[in-house]
């Protein structure tokens, strides 16, 4: 861990240790200063800026929507807040897809202009190309298989993915050929919990799971699903350790309650 303010940061180099270690790492998505700043303060390993954002700041159906210039913003503001954790900032669908240089530009621009400390990408083999080129510039990168958001359109749905063995077969492979690119970690998202333990055993890098069950080596929420903030999104492998939305609610209700009644504010409560 490098010191910064008296305080360890996480890196890649501590994540392949907590892996070899045996010990669990915890990360949870972020996209703004304050939100950040709690789940540092609580001593989160990664905070990932997802391009979840898309789907819960901004309210699309997809995470396609979001620019390069929107998941920047996010990363700028979640960077100011955290002391300890590692960023690692999504690359949004398109900005990596196809052209290997244009990856790497639109790499560099999320490292120079939000501060974040590494990139995640959706994909296997199809996006090594950009993953080498990206590895080439000292950029880390994360990789994401499974249920891979992005490409929503293709799969149709978003049910368990890897159920049948030639697409399990495929996603080892996968795992191994971005090992082998240099990737410091992969994001498995709803798939079997067998075939994710069975990843995080073939390959030496931090596997993190998402509805992947627990044999892998870490565990990623999105945290406005985990609050209970969405109330709406109610998925099997999702613990809530909260319901915001109903307290949230109770609580403006009874503001304009209060500023309605004239309750609100007291003599207490002017100069
Ligand atoms: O964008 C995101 O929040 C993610 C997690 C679900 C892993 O990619």
């Amino acid at each position: 861990m490098s010191v910064h303010n008296n305080v360890k940061r996480v890196t890649t180099h501590v994540l392949y240790e907590m892996k070899e270690n045996g010990e669990k790492i915890s990360m949870l998505t972020g996209y703004d200063y304050s939100m950040a700043r709690i789940i540092d303060t609580a001593g989160i390993d990664v905070i990932l800026v997802g391009d979840s954002a898309s789907n819960v700041m901004a309210g699309h159906e997809t995470t396609l929507p979001i620019t390069l210039d929107q998941m920047i913003y996010h990363a700028s503001s979640v960077v100011r807040a955290v002391e300890r954790a590692l960023v690692v900032v999504d690359m949004p669908f398109g900005s990596y897809q196809g052209n290997s240089k244009e990856a790497l530009s639109n790499a560099i621009r999320i490292m120079k202009e939000s501060g974040g400390h590494a990139v995640k990408m959706e994909g296997g083999q199809e996006i090594l190309e950009s993953i080498s080129r990206i590895l080439t510039a000292g950029i880390p990168v994360m990789g994401h298989l499974g249920l891979t958001p992005q490409s929503i359109y293709k799969f149709g749905t978003y049910v368990v993915r890897a159920k049948e063995q030639e697409e399990a077969d495929r996603l080892i492979e996968d795992a191994k050929a971005l090992e082998e690119a240099g990737c410091f970690a992969i994001v498995l998202e709803k798939i079997p919990a067998d075939l994710a333990t069975k990843v995080a055993k073939e390959v030496s890098i931090p596997i993190i799971g998402i509805g992947a069950g627990g044999g892998v080596d870490g565990q990623v929420l999105v945290v406005h699903d985990m609050l209970g903030i969405n109330n709406e999104f109610k998925p099997r492998f999702l613990r809530k350790y909260h319901n915001l939305f109903e307290e949230m609610l109770g609580s403006f209700q009874r503001y304009i309650e209060d500023v309605r009644s004239g309750d609100f504010p007291n003599d207490q409560e002017q100069y």
